[in-house]
């Protein structure tokens, strides 16, 4: 069995926040590691979503043609990725040639087994823009209650969904003119109805997703679903191959989740074969686990998987869609377009990846919306990492080094105490290798600060400095047993702190065989012998202080 794994495609606008981060990208990459340190092979791909309106007025407001504002955000995004430690095999991009070749399959499939409709639908044009408009690209006055910024989508103030014809005194959003007619053009529609029953059967033949992903499919399906626009009237996307659709392009929504198949097939010829994407997506030893916030849940539930089985080929479908909840920043949501709360590039300046790794699982919205806040920010790393990880692994190494030199002592025999120890500890490791194979990432979190406690327990028990003053071989065989679990600790925390996991394999002076081998079912904690030489490593984490509390709250806003 291989393991296909993706994260829902970030758009290319802006730099994503946190809640992104810990919503798809974060988890995904937990259980990647997770996996490769199983000696699974594992795929994981991810790509920056770059087609739609929002790019292109982005780029305009950068001033930079969309091509250009692409290639400029695709660098940085994935500059930010990579400080965040994320481990993608792939990471490509929507507007790639393989994407644009695909997504066009797709739609001949569709049409060619009847599920795309030709229509002809009246649009709001711009004349000043020379361009039609989207609908929330369209402002005026709601008819409702009168309020003047309502978008043509929806009205803010009285949340009354809206046709951008209903708008009184209706302007351009990009030019605020007021030079706009209503024209026909044609669009081709997706005839989702036809599908509703091909899907349904393949939701319910999945009776072990998460309930969120589960119920949100089952409301969309029992809601009705409607005929899909899948094309418009815009330059930047992929070209639509019909007469007649000259100068349009697909929705951004329609070759988004196609870019998944073909990052693949990029991945593929980067890796010198370009065949091998089949044996992820043609393919049915393969188990696919897809990671999203619950906002793209309705499209990866239903709409995706519709457009796969309306073509009739043998496209791997999801085996697993874990949803997340949102992250709340003091009691409202992170927001791109209102620039609300910390973004990527902010974060990583101010903390070590770690930091945020290991303190976003803690907070991450599984099973319901959470909350981020700076206090807690603060709670996670003085309490979990410095004060129980980071205090473990210095007092012990620093003790060592101090009593006995920087190698692992001779003398002593394990005994009951070890013995109790050791069960603990594969206890605890068998349970966080079960929450992960299960992507229960705040079970394994929980599992993962209490197998860290259990070292400061065992080694106050054990009271090796006390100890070496009677008897120095039992207080060097305790200092062993201690500096095993922290190599333990290394390894089992890779997958959430793996910056942290390498600084202490590096302590330990671990050589490539030992940094190699597989996540452990058993546990043994005699496996660094005596004259193993070590050093102190730097501080692994930091504290955070009060006052650096306050003035992130001061400056993000709370
Ligand atoms: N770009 C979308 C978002 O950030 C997600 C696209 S997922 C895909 O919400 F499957 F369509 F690619
Ligand atoms: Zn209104």
């Amino acid at each position: 069995m291989k393991y296909l794994i993706t994260s829902a495609l970030p758009y290319i606008n802006g730099i994503k926040h946190l809640g992104n981060l810990v919503g798809s990208m974060l988890p995904a990459d937990i259980y990647a590691r997770f996996l490769r340190l199983n000696q699974k092979e594992v795929l994981y791909i991810c790509a920056t979503d770059e087609h739609g309106t929002p790019a292109e007025l982005a780029a305009l407001a950068a001033d930079l043609s969309v091509e250009a504002y692409c290639e400029r955000q695709h660098q940085l995004q994935a500059e930010i990725y990579a400080r965040f430690g994320l481990s993608f095999d792939h990471f490509g991009r929507t507007s790639s040639d393989a994407n644009k070749e695909l997504t066009q399959h797709f739609y001949t499939r569709l049409d060619q087994n009847g599920y795309i409709e030709e229509r002809s639908i009246r649009q709001m044009y711009s004349l000043e823009d020379a361009r039609f408009l989207p609908d929330r690209y369209v402002i005026g006055t709601c008819p409702h209650c009168g309020y003047t910024a309502a978008r043509g989508d929806q009205c803010e103030n009285c949340t009354r969904v809206l046709d951008p014809t209903d708008l009184l005194s209706p302007r351009s959003a990009i030019s605020n003119s007021e030079r706009l007619e209503i024209r026909e053009s044609k669009h081709l529609f997706l005839r989702l109805p036809l599908l509703s029953d091909v899907v349904r059967s393949w939701v319910e033949g999945h009776a072990e997703w998460p309930p969120l992903s589960k119920s949100i499919a089952l409301k969309w399906l029992n809601e009705g679903l409607q005929d899909r626009g899948i094309t418009r009237d815009l330059v930047w996307g992929v070209s639509v191959p019909r007469p007649g659709f000259e100068g349009k392009v697909f929705y951004v929504w329609f070759d988004a989740p196609i870019g998944y198949i073909s990052a693949t097939k990029d991945w593929a010829v980067a890796h010198g074969d370009s065949e091998e994407w089949k044996a992820w997506w043609l393919s049915e030893d393969v188990r696919y686990s897809q990671f999203m916030a619950k906002d793209n849940l309705p499209f990866h539930t239903v709409m995706w998987p519709a457009m796969i089985l309306g073509t009739g080929e043998a496209w791997k479908q999801a085996d697993y869609i874990k949803g997340f909840n949102w992250l709340n920043y003091y009691g409202g949501k992170f927001s791109t377009s209102q620039g609300r709360g910390v973004f990527l590039d902010q974060a990583i300046d101010l903390l070590p990846a770690d930091y945020w790794r290991y303190t976003l699982m803690t907070m991450a919205p599984e099973t319901n919306d959470s909350a981020f806040s700076w206090e807690l920010l603060q709670t996670r790393i003085n309490k979990d990492l410095v004060g129980t990880l980071g205090n473990f692994v210095n007092r012990t190494l620093t003790f060592v080094t101090k009593n006995f030199g920087p190698a692992l002592p001779e003398g002593g025999e394990p005994g009951e105490a070890e013995a109790k120890l050791r069960s603990q500890c594969e206890s605890l490791v068998t349970r966080i290798a079960e929450s992960l194979e299960n992507m229960e990432f705040r079970k394994a979190i929980d599992d993962l600060y209490t197998l860290w406690t259990v070292g400061n327990q065992y080694i106050d028990a054990g009271a090796p400095w006390t100890l070496i003053k009677t008897d120095r071989a039992a207080a060097a065989q305790v200092v062993r047993t201690c500096i095993n679990l922290i190599d333990l600790y290394a390894r089992i925390s890779a997958p959430f702190i793996p910056f942290t996991s390498e600084s202490i394999a590096n302590a330990l002076h671990l050589s490539d065989t030992e940094r190699s081998r597989p996540w452990p079912t058993t546990i043994d904690l005699t496996e660094l012998k005596a004259g193993h030489s070590f050093e102190v490593p730097p501080l692994l984490f930091r504290r955070i202080e009060e006052q650096e509390v306050q003035g992130w709250r001061e400056k993000f806003g709370s």
